[in-house]
């Protein structure tokens, strides 16, 4: 196939080179020029421009919305985070670092679906001996799933045309080059062109499309942004790679709620779906050691229990460490701050470090009391009741503010067999049916009263 022409165009002020230079010459940026294949000029389409026919428009309450039918693919928290499903003809980006369990979800995806709908699975990253043994090994050999190696987009958009199938997955979007640019497989040119034919193709056809994405190591996925605004769905595997949970999230949806997460387990079988997170995360909780507390977050529109644990201890620094973990650290500064000025408890000396356990990592502010009382219980070696869970964001002036979901969580900590339950005063409206005791509180003082007896 005759290669296209092809342009270099500064990614910061969008300049055109023949040729690749280390700096833009228009703007004089560095390291900002990127291989694209040039436009038409369209200078033959403005020549008849006045004589093409006008397209009809149509008002938005003429639009029938069709109920979108939606391929559920058998795994159900991943069905979660997708909104309820695969949607045909969307494109789906599935992000995360590598060995996080990507391959092996959507070998799993893919052997679920193989039956109802013909599926193929490219992968430019394994031989088909590789992927053979792993679905050996996770029991879903038997499954007739297309597969094809290949790292030539030409050809697999060749093959994909010819053998019609109706979700494609292609592992990974870095290993496929087009033969229209001479740039390297995994280059931001060849990423952005191959992910946008992809998606053309998907549109065209109505075939589904997963395109896996690796992630760069300051955790964005690898190539442009252009690659998430140009799919249908983005989601992204999060998780340590010591613990077996992973987390999946999606982090833009054109088809359902973002934020929504889906828990999965990685056991020696792929991976498991975890239906009950909140009973998982808090397993190994042990009740009787200060500095640890659950806390009730919030992950999408789920609520989930978490064990958040503290440790003060006497610093020989003059600058004493502040370290959190699956947390915000200025936060931590923060709180620490209204603790001393509004509650009296210093910690200009101690060491504290905090962290949620699991590998989770809790970004809301209603996470706040627990971090504190956690932080007290270790400071004053004491513990904190078993049967007592907590949510709440804390203002500056001492003041314990409302959070979102707060029915929610306490039907969580309910389920799960704890006792009583603090909340934000302004939380507590619908919760007097509730079996639980309830405890709202309005200030960090009556906090430190009804844990600590202050
Ligand atoms: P993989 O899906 O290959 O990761 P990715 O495609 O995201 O790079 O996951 C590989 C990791 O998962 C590897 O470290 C081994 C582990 N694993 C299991 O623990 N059990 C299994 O059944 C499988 C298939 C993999
Ligand atoms: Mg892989």
């Amino acid at each position: 196939m005759a290669k296209e022409k092809t342009v270099f165009v500064c990614n910061a002020c969008a300049g055109e080179h023949p040729k690749w230079t280390g700096q833009c010459q228009s703007c004089g940026e560095w390291n900002t020029l990127h291989e694209q294949i040039q436009a038409a000029t369209g200078k033959d389409v403005s020549r008849f421009s006045g004589l093409t026919p006008q397209r009809e428009i149509t008002s938005l309450h003429d639009v029938k919305s069709e109920n979108v039918s939606r391929i559920e693919c058998g795994i159900s928290e991943l069905d979660r985070v997708l909104g309820g499903g695969l949607v045909p003809g969307s494109v789906v980006l599935i992000g995360g670092d590598p060995g996080i369990g990507k391959s092996t979800l959507l070998l799993q995806c893919a052997s679920n679906l193989v039956a109802m709908l013909p599926t193929l699975y490219v992968s430019g990253e394994e031989s088909l001996q590789q992927i053979a043994m792993r679905s050996e090994r996770m029991g879903l050999k038997d499954t007739d799933l297309g597969l094809l190696t290949d790292n030539n987009l030409e050809q697999l958009l060749a093959t994909a045309q010819s053998h019609k199938p109706k979700l494609l997955i292609v592992d990974s979007i870095q290993t496929l080059y087009t033969d229209q640019l001479t740039s390297a497989p995994g280059s931001v040119a060849q990423v952005r062109e191959t992910a946008a034919r992809l998606v053309r193709f998907a549109k065209q056809t109505d075939t589904t499309v997963i395109l896996v994405g690796h992630v760069t190591k300051d955790g964005s996925i690898a190539g442009p942004r252009v690659l998430e605004h140009m799919v249908d769905t983005v989601l992204y595997f999060e998780g340590e790679r010591s613990s077996s949970f992973r987390l999946i999230r999606a982090i833009k949806n054109r088809f359902g709620a973002v934020n929504e997460i889906g828990v999965f387990a990685m056991t020696d079988t792929g991976l498991r779906e975890v239906t009950n997170p909140s009973a998982m995360f808090i397993e190994r909780y042990q009740p009787d050691s200060p500095g640890s507390i659950i806390l009730v977050a919030r992950e999408g529109t789920r609520p989930l229990l978490v064990e958040v644990q503290a440790l003060v201890d006497q610093s020989s620094l003059g600058n004493p460490r502040r370290v959190s973990v699956g947390l915000d650290s200025s936060r931590l500064a923060i709180l620490l701050a209204v603790l001393n000025r509004h509650a009296g408890v210093s910690m200009y000396d101690q060491d504290v470090f905090v962290n949620v356990v699991g590998g989770v990592k809790v970004h809301e502010p209603a996470a706040d009391l627990a971090v504190l009382l956690a932080v007290i219980s270790s400071f004053r070696d004491r513990t904190i009741p078993a049967d007592l869970a907590v949510f709440g964001e804390l203002g500056l002036t001492g003041e314990v503010r409302p959070v979102q979901g707060g029915l929610e969580r306490i039907r969580e900590a309910e389920k799960l067999g704890f006792k009583r339950i603090i909340i934000p005063e302004a939380n507590k409206s619908g919760s007097s049916k509730a079996k639980i005791s309830v405890e709202p509180v309005s200030h960090l003082s009556q906090v430190l009263a009804k844990v600590f007896n202050d």
